[in-house]
């Protein structure tokens, strides 16, 4: 077919287009040079044709060239709802909204009046009316942005791009398949799922020491304490503070010893300083990103002038893995990548020049900033996730990111940048999160307590009594604020934040259950409340109310009426994790069961042999649940070491038998101690505690 792209507004029909699969097409603009985006770093693999698009598909992209850009609208109809776009501020639903991909340092999400953050997902999902759903990829990293309403359109300032549409019968199938194309998520460590304490930053090391003692004194259930710049010598990656972090190995023993991990921080900026062996060897093999001119860019960030390795090339990926090679063996457990927008100080637009250069290699073409800027973070985290499993073959990495790409969720969680202790923002990360979440991104949440100014009293615990059910749990804020740590504001607000992350140990088997989920479908953690009931459209732009998983709703206690789903959601508490009136209110989904284990206070402690079946019959009297577990480190149970639980509940008459079978995996554990919760509207009734795998009680 012949096009005229370029001529006037006119939309032209793709040049090309294929099927991969059923319900998943590719449409190619005339002129697509591939060699402009290919390699796409969305893709697992490379999309093949299965077939011709059938005549009957009703999603067809046009293309066109307007005011220099290219241009691609996907006529949508009216009643769709818009989720997803990734890291975005604003509401749930994002009908009528714009996003600008070009990633940016944002405090606050001010940027832009807060159409750009530090990551691009140039990916739109749409719920119809009758529940059904579609996903569009704009398989493009170049500067660009979206806009959603009758039509979803794409402007990029790069060249012509491909679109890939897939059309499903629920919106978890669409992400199921997002997650087929893009990488499902590996199985996070077991102690990334734990409470996190974080500042920026903890030091002398005696303070690190301090704050895990005062967790542990004060029975605040935790598993990680993070370091900020400040361990760093005058903020060169990849080295330590002489006076402040004398000994690094023995602080992180120490951390161990309490079961504490390390998590440590590594920026993208090699400061420049003749002597200092990462930009000695950055230099000598001529790694950095190149100015126009070609010499190597210089820009400033923490330690003042700094290079910034070019990641689209293999070579300085590998290089860049292998610095972390005597990292780790201090003893540090995770890495936190921050400032790889790649964000730089005293400039206008916060980072690197457009017409900056990178030498790609691999397949990638060499290209300019504005090709390679929005994958900058991305191309970083691939290369710190690659180089920790290779330090550590036999340890899950966990790497957590703050700038990154859709597929970027293959190589690193992420948290939502630097918010700010304000009430606004504490009830925007719900809706933020779950966007990820529906972006193909499961493992994410806000800074806990707010990141910039004081924290006070009343939203610590408000933001901890909610955050304990988001994917990542890490309460952290910046320097010169008011300390934040559960214990900062006195007693009420310590027991307010110990009861809520109480209930996040205790529900550590069902949330561990999830990421399962996350793994094997692409299944977000944190859900909308939609997902409970996806043709009842009063659920649509709930995002106050949430999904953890498909079996509990969580309401924030602030949260004022809220959409509920139908049907007998009971409302369920923990024995020993009174109601004080600030934590939100859990209800569990009629027909399931969920696991609930004794109370830990880290997760080497934490083990289900005692496990709480709570039990919540739908009108026909049954109920279904799962439990998986595995050793929670390594990868033993990609041989079979696990066991997958399935447990049914079904009453006849008055009685009702609760079942825990082992349906998957060959990992033998002695028989638990069971017992069942029976949520009823009035409470959960328990019965007593019998070994085995069957309990019957009454109801
Ligand atoms: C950035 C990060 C923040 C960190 C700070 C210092 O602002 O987003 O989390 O504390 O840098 O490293």
């Amino acid at each position: 077919m012949a096009l005229t792209l370029g001529i006037g507004m006119g939309y032209a029909a793709a040049d090309r287009s294929y099927m991969t699969d059923k319900g998943v097409a590719v449409f190619y603009p005339s002129g697509y040079d591939a060699t402009q985006h290919e390699p796409s770093p969305i893709f697992v693999n490379e999309l093949k044709s299965a077939g011709d698009v059938p005549s009957e598909w009703n999603l067809s992209p046009e293309f066109s060239i307007s005011g220099g850009k290219n241009v691609v609208r996907i006529p949508v109809g009216k009643g769709v709802d818009f989720y997803g776009n990734g890291e975005v501020s604003g509401p749930l639903r994002r009908n009528g909204k714009e996003v600008r991909f070009w990633n940016t340092d944002a405090p606050k999400y001010e940027a832009d009046e807060g159409r750009r953050l530090y990551q691009s997902h140039p990916w739109v999902m749409g719920v119809r009316p009758d529940g059904t759903a579609f996903g569009i990829i704009a398989d493009n990293t170049w500067k660009s942005s979206v806009t959603m309403d009758d039509d979803i359109v794409f402007e990029s300032e790069g060249p012509a791009f491909r679109v890939i549409v897939i059309e499903k019968e629920s919106p978890a199938e669409v992400l199921k398949v997002l997650a087929d194309l893009t990488g499902h998520i590996e199985m996070p460590p077991l102690w990334a799922l734990g409470y996190q304490q974080c500042r920026w930053s903890y030091f002398p090391d005696s303070r690190v020491k301090e704050i895990a003692d005062s967790l542990r004194i004060n029975k605040i259930p935790s598993d990680v304490i993070w370091m900020d710049i400040d361990y760093m010598d005058n903020f060169k990656v990849f080295t330590f503070d002489k006076e402040k972090f004398p000994d690094p190995k023995g602080l992180n023993d120490y951390l161990h010893d309490r079961n504490f991990k390390a998590v440590y921080m590594i920026d993208p900026g090699v400061k420049v300083e003749e002597g200092y062996w990462v930009d000695d060897q950055g230099t000598a093999a001529d790694y950095w990103v190149k100015d126009a001119s070609g010499t190597p860019y210089v820009g400033e960030v923490w330690p003042g002038p700094c290079h910034f390795p070019d990641f689209t090339r293999p070579e300085v990926r590998e290089w860049w893995g292998t610095l972390y090679k005597d990292y780790m063996a201090t003893g540090i457990d995770g890495v936190w990548n921050d400032m790889n927008e790649p964000a730089i100080f005293n400039v206008e637009t916060s980072t690197m020049p457009e017409d900056n250069r990178h030498l790609g290699g691999g397949g990638l073409a060499s290209g300019p900033h504005l090709r390679y800027h929005n994958a900058y973070g991305y191309n970083m985290v691939k290369a710190s996730r690659d180089g920790i499993l290779a330090a550590n073959p036999d340890k899950r990495p966990f790497v957590l990111t703050r700038s990154n790409f859709l597929g970027g969720h293959r190589y690193a969680a992420t948290w939502t940048g630097d918010n700010a202790s304000d009430p606004a923002l504490m009830k925007m990360s719900i809706p933020m999160t779950i966007n990820l979440g529906l972006s193909g991104q499961p493992f994410s949440g806000p800074d806990i307590g707010g990141f910039f100014d004081d924290c006070t009293p009343k939203l610590l615990a408000q933001w901890t009594s909610m955050g304990v059910y988001f994917p990542f749990v890490r309460n952290h804020s910046a320097a010169d604020t008011r300390s934040q740590e559960p214990w900062a504001f006195g007693s009420e607000t310590l027991d307010v934040c110990r009861t809520a992350i109480n209930r996040r140990y205790r529900l550590l088997p069902y949330v561990y259950t999830l990421f399962r989920e996350a793994y094997e479908d692409g299944m977000p953690v944190m859900r909308p409340l939609f997902f409970a009931d996806v043709k009842d459209s009063s659920l649509r732009a709930e995002h106050e109310a949430f999904l953890l998983g498909g079996d509990l709703m969580v309401i924030p206690r602030w949260a004022e009426n809220t959409a509920r789903p139908s049907g007998e959601w009971n409302r369920i508490l923990l024995e020993d994790t009174p109601d004080d009136g600030v934590q939100a209110n859990l209800y569990q989904r009629p027909g399931s069961i969920i696991p609930v284990a004794e109370l830990s206070q880290n997760t080497a402690e934490y083990n289900t042999d005692k496990l709480t079946l709570l039990v919540n019959l739908d009108t026909e009297g049954k109920a279904t649940g799962r439990m998986y577990e595995d050793a929670g480190d390594g990868f033993g149970f990609r041989d079979g070491q696990y066991a997958d639980y399935t447990v049914t509940a079904s009453a006849d008459g008055n009685d009702v038998t609760i079942r825990l079978s082992q349906t998957g995996g060959n990992w033998n554990k002695p028989p638990k101690s069971i017992r069942v919760g029976l949520v009823t509207p009035n409470g959960i009734k328990y019965t007593p505690w019998t070994k085995g795998d069957v309990v019957s009680c009454k109801l």
